[in-house]
């Protein structure tokens, strides 16, 4: 007969360095879910005790995977099976501007209209399971949300229905999917733990792995708007989840990406759903924005290493080339138009998406000398948007549709005095000051070009 397990015992191990159990994680994990307010096999100390224990020791990657493994399966879970598809997702570590995945979804939903492909190679689908903006970052589900009607809260069976129809579903996590993660990340907020990459390893891959993917491409940021504070720690994570992924049979490759200014032209809700709509809406490389060109690229490259990773590309860089004409013949956003339908927005408002951006307040910021632009602390820029409305300092506040800002230039460019920099947006006249001082002081016009880098910085997969 097998022993009992007690918190107290997980907790005491970790504490003093010692290697878990496969049985004394998967039994403490089960604790924390199956717990009722009259039955606590594990209290609210005790879990906090064990991730401070995380914290200190770190795992090694059984136990990272098996951590992992018991988060993924403490709730349910998506069974793509009957799909007979390729199933695969891109998870972005939260940037400032970053809505690839309002590209990604589309493109990749046409590459899987275009397939079984005629070699018989399977078609692919995306359950996109997206998170909202909290802090600098901003979040999929709030952008997708100004658009009227748009249901993001699908059950697991109307996932499934609509990536049957549209190939793509871009949604929220459900209240019963990977219900450790929730009691855990609420915990680790108040515990000063969850900064720890052994946790946001879990945190993240529990949830990517619950959607029963075959591959995951993993958008890791490194440069002053990422989460993590340095590259090597960037690089890390990318390592660990990289390898948790390996060893629960998703392949998985990492490319760390430069988050030194925000992509694309816009950050906030709409105004970024617009930008993706005249991406997918130019049918020549000269219709698009300048200021989109960085954002267009990333998009290309993920999805190529997607379409690389279902055998629908022979090379990543022959997978961008073809995400591009996916792009640029209609293809990604004829898909897009289904997924949004399907998922009850209106269509409608993308016929002038211009008009339905409506700020109340608009501010522009000139330069106030000539030059380049050198240099910016992009998470400062994210909570200039925060506090413009576009974002939330905490789980639950309200964001604004229309508040946010446009970029006017790239670092780099060459600065004429009185040029416009930044415009402004919000929906209160009085939450401009502060964002305006903010964005201020952090962008710095110097007198010679700065040294830039490239978009992708390094590529992390099995070795
Ligand atoms: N995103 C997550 O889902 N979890 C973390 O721990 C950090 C970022």
């Amino acid at each position: 007969m097998t022993q009992p397990i007690h918190p107290i015992d997980v907790i005491l191990h970790k504490r003093d360095g010692h290697v878990l159990s496969e049985d004394e994680i998967r039994a403490f994990i089960r604790a924390i879910v199956d717990r009722t307010p009259t039955n606590q096999l594990v209290t609210d100390a005790q879990i906090a005790a064990l991730l401070m224990a995380v914290f200190q020791r770190g795992l090694d990657p059984h136990e990272l995977a098996t951590l992992t493994s018991a988060m993924r399966y403490s709730g349910e879970i998506f069974d793509a099976t009957p799909l007979h598809t390729f199933t695969i997702d891109k998870h972005s570590t939260g940037g400032v501007g970053d809505k690839t995945s309002l590209l990604i979804a589309p493109i990749l939903a046409a590459a899987g209209l275009a397939s079984p492909t005629p070699a018989g190679i399977p078609g692919i689908c995306v359950p996109m399971i997206s998170g909202r903006s909290l802090g600098h970052t901003g979040g999929t589900l709030d952008k997708l949300e100004t658009i009227p009607g748009f249901n993001t809260q699908l059950t697991l069976d109307q996932l499934f229905l609509t990536l049957e129809k549209c190939g793509a579903a871009m949604v929220g996590q459900t209240p019963h999917l990977v219900p450790a993660d929730r009691i855990l990340y609420a915990l680790r907020d108040h515990t000063g733990t969850v900064e720890s990459p052994f946790l946001i390893c879990a945190s993240i891959m529990s949830k990517k792995l619950a959607e029963d993917l075959k591959a995951l491409v993993l958008d890791v940021k490194v440069g002053s708007g990422a989460f993590m504070p340095t590259y090597d720690q960037s690089k890390f994570l990318a390592e660990l989840m990289v390898q948790t992924g390996e060893t629960s049979g998703t392949r998985t490759v990492a490319l760390l990406t430069g988050m030194d200014e925000p992509l694309g032209r816009f950050s906030g809700n709409w105004i970024e759903v617009w930008e993706c709509i005249d991406i997918m809406r130019a049918q020549r490389p000269q219709d698009r924005h300048p200021m989109s060109t960085d954002l267009i690229e990333l998009s290309n490259i993920l999805s190529g290493w997607m379409l690389y990773l279902a055998d629908h590309a022979i090379t990543p860089e022959d997978g961008a080339v073809l995400s591009n004409e996916y792009l640029l013949s209609g293809a990604a956003y004829k898909a897009w138009l289904k997924i949004v339908a399907t998922q009850c927005g209106d269509i409608a408002v993308f016929e002038d998406p211009a008009a339905h951006h409506q700020p109340t307040a608009t501010r522009t910021l000139a330069a106030t000398h000539s030059g380049y632009l050198a240099n910016m602390d992009c998470k400062q820029v994210g909570w200039a948007v925060q506090r413009l409305g576009a974002g939330r300092a905490k789980p639950g506040d309200p964001v604004s549709a229309h508040a946010g800002i446009e970029m006017h230039a790239k670092l780099g460019a060459e600065i004429k005095l009185g040029q416009p920099l930044i415009t402004l947006f919000s929906e209160d006249p009085d939450l401009l000051d502060e964002p305006e001082a903010m964005l201020r002081e952090t962008l710095h016009i110097a007198s010679t070009p700065p040294q830039t880098q490239p978009l992708i910085r390094e590529v992390i997969q099995k070795k």
